[in-house]
C-alpha cells in the first residue's frame, strides 16, 4: 500500500525540522578553538560530544512529535516502534571534517515505513544546503529539483568513494584503488557518504561507491540520489548493505556495480 501523502508530508516536515536544529547546533555549538585542539589534549572528546548531543536533540524532538515511530541513530539510540515508522539517523555524518573545519559534515535524517525509505534530509549547515527527497517525488536542493548527470564514457568517469575506519578494511580499498584510478577521470574522497550522495544527485559527480556503510550512512542519501535518477544497490542483485554502496546513472551503475565485483571491493 503506498503511503498516503498526509503522512509523507508530516514525516518530511520533521526530518527538516531535526535536520536543520541539530546542523544549526552543531554550526553554532563547534568551538572556535577546535582546530587548535586538535593538535592539544582530546579533541575526539568534543566531537563526541557534539555528536551526541545532535542525537539527543533529534531523537527528543520525534519523540514528542511521533512517539510510537522507531528510531535507529549511530551514537547508539534505537527504539522499538508500533506505527510502522522508523527513524534512520547519523546525527553527524562527516566527523573528521568536523573537527578539521572542513565544510563537508552533515546531519542525515531518514524516515522508513515498513522497512522502505520514504522520506530523506541531508543538512549540510557550513555549506548552507539542505538536500531533500520523498519516495516517488524527485529530488531537491533548497527546494530547487535537482538531477544526476548522464552516465559518461567509462574513462571519463569523476568517482567518489569513502574510507573505513576499521585499517585492514582501508588496506584493502587502497587496493581497490589501484585498480579504478587509471581507469577513471579521477576519484574524490569528500568524507561525508551522505553529502556524497547528495553531491551525486546534484550532479557534481558521476558516481560514488563505498564499503563498510552503516544504514545511517546511506539511508537518506540514497533515496536522494535515487530520486534525481540514479540507480543504487550493493553487489549485483543486492540492496546497499554493509558489504558495498554503489549509486550511479544508468548506464554507469552497471558497469561500476559490474567492476567492483569483479574487483572484489566489498571482500578482505
Ligand atoms: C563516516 C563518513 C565517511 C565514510 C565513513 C563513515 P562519520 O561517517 O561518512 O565519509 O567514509 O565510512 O563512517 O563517522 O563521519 O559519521
Ligand atoms: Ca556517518
Ligand atoms: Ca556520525
Amino acid at each position: 500500500m503506498s503511503p498516503s501523502p498526509d503522512l509523507l508530508a508530516e514525516l518530511l516536515e520533521l526530518a527538516k525540522e531535526a535536520a536543520i536544529r541539530a546542523g544549526s547546533l552543531l554550526r553554532d555549538g563547534r568551538p572556535a578553538d577546535l582546530g587548535v585542539a586538535a593538535t592539544k589534549s582530546s579533541p575526539v572528546d568534543v566531537v563526541t560530544e557534539m555528536d551526541l548531543a545532535s542525537e539527543k536533540l533529534i531523537l527528543e524532538l520525534i519523540g514528542e512529535r511521533r512517539p510510537a515511530d522507531g528510531y535507529l541513530g549511530e551514537e547508539g539510540a534505537e527504539r522499538n516502534g508500533t506505527s510502522g515508522v522508523r527513524w534512520v539517523v547519523d546525527p553527524l555524518d562527516g566527523t573528521v571534517n568536523y573537527l578539521y573545519g572542513l565544510h563537508n559534515w552533515a546531519v542525515s535524517v531518514a524516515a522508513e515505513l515498513d522497512g522502505r525509505a520514504v522520506v530523506g534530509v541531508v543538512y549540510a549547515p557550513a555549506r548552507g544546503e539542505l538536500f531533500h527527497a520523498v519516495l516517488g517525488g524527485g529530488a531537491y536542493l533548497d527546494g530547487h529539483p535537482v538531477s544526476c548527470r548522464p552516465a559518461p564514457p567509462w574513462g571519463q568517469a569523476l568517482v567518489s568513494t569513502g574510507f573505513n575506519y576499521v585499517q585492514s578494511v582501508r588496506v584493502r580499498q587502497a587496493e581497490v584503488l589501484l585498480h579504478l584510478m587509471p581507469e577513471f577521470r579521477d576519484i574524490r574522497r569528500g568524507g561525508a557518504a551522505a553529502v556524497d550522495l547528495c553531491d551525486l544527485a546534484a550532479g557534481r559527480v558521476d558516481g560514488y561507491f563505498e564499503r563498510g556503510l552503516a544504514p545511517w550512512d546511506r539511508a537518506a542519501g540514497v533515496l536522494i540520489a535515487r530520486e534525481a535518477g540514479a540507480l543504487a544497490g550493493g553487489r549485483p542483485g543486492q540492496e546497499p548493505d554493509g558489504d558495498l554502496t554503489v549509486a550511479a546513472p544508468p548506464g554507469l551503475f552497471e558497469q561500476l556495480q559490474q567492476r567492483l565485483d569483479e574487483i572484489g571491493a566489498w571482500r578482505d
